[in-house]
């Protein structure tokens, strides 16, 4: 297995500046989701780790190692597509044997291994079906269970699941960590979706027009957004935003909202932490989380 390092990296397609400055490590084992809105540089962070895209500038380390001068099929790492491309004429077996063939493995290495990838897809049924006869379900642990079969040292997953139904998603985004638990081989994961983000990552990087705007875990960047991008992109519904501003108010701290048409009391103590910081107290921006709103009749009466 192995610990992927991103530094610096910058990719453009003519004056496209598509990834700008990218620093990010995946360590070894770990599943990390990158995650933003379409258009802003994921797969293309992919297809550069994969070798199937050159970068203009910046390292690819994998395991302290630079590989961003190596072919891709030097760089021992699986990827599966958004599009499962599956070989149609072959068997579910058939393309699972595939890669092993392809690098001269025995027949009972070959048996073993797939005999192994498809108990832990839960998938030994189909192994004689061929791809047309499939289930979508079906088709895309095929296409993870081939990535996985020859073993590689870090697994690539662009939008994997996207094109399935909500519930078979839902179904699939359970049964990939289990299979990462299992396997415990380091993955990148592609998505725009950020529940399945919240609920597949042991980290996420945010990225937002080809600069990552955080990474951390899903509590990190649930809890402590490091700018209002992520603390809207993270969470559903939305966070409610608000410009906001603190002051003195009669009798105790008051935030007051808009153009101070609402107030409401405000901790002293983080009015003092926010003043410590250097950071205009008349020029703020509230962010709520709709789950954290709470009804207090006693205020209406
Ligand atoms: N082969 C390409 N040639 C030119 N522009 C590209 C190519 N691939 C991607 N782009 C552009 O790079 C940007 C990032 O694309 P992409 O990495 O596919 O984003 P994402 O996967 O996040 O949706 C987009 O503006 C896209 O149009
Ligand atoms: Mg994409």
């Amino acid at each position: 297995m192995a610990d992927i390092k991103l530094i610096d990296i910058e990719k453009y397609f003519g004056k496209n500046y598509v990834i700008r400055k990218l620093n990010l490590e995946i360590k070894d084992r770990e599943f990390l989701v990158l995650l933003g809105a379409s258009g802003c540089g994921k797969t293309t962070t992919l297809r550069a780790i994969a070798g199937l895209e050159e970068i203009d500038s910046g390292k690819i380390l994998i395991d302290a190692k630079p590989v961003h001068h190596l072919k891709a099929s030097d760089r021992d790492i699986a990827f599966v597509f958004q599009l499962y491309a599956l070989y149609p004429h072959l068997s579910v077996y058939g393309n699972f044997a595939f890669p092993l063939k392809a690098t001269k493995k025995s027949p009972q290495t070959i048996e073993k291994r797939v005999g192994e990838v498809a108990r832990v897809l839960q998938i030994e049924s189909i192994l004689k079906k061929n791809p047309s006869a499939l289930s979508s379900g079906d088709m895309q642990r095929v296409a993870v269970g081939r990535a996985m079969v020859r073993r590689p040292r870090a697994i690539l997953m662009d939008e994997p699941i996207g094109s399935l139904d909500a519930k078979l998603r839902e179904e699939m985004r359970t049964e990939l960590k289990r299979l990462h638990i299992e396997i415990k081989s380091t993955t990148l994961y592609v998505t725009h979706d950020q529940v399945e983000a919240m609920s597949m990552a042991d980290k996420i990087a945010i990225m937002d027009d080809g600069i990552l705007q955080q990474v951390g875990s899903p509590t990190e960047v649930y809890n402590h957004p490091a700018n209002l991008f992520v603390a809207q992109f993270i969470g559903s519904p939305v966070m409610n935003i608000s410009d906001c501003k603190l002051g003195a108010g009669e009798t105790c701290t008051q935030c007051f909202l808009g153009e101070e048409t609402a107030a409401f009391p405000f901790s002293k103590s983080l009015f003092h932490q926010i003043e410590s910081q250097g950071v205009p107290a008349n020029r703020l921006t509230l962010g709520v989380r709709p789950e954290a709103v709470r009804h207090r009749p006693s205020d209406c009466r």
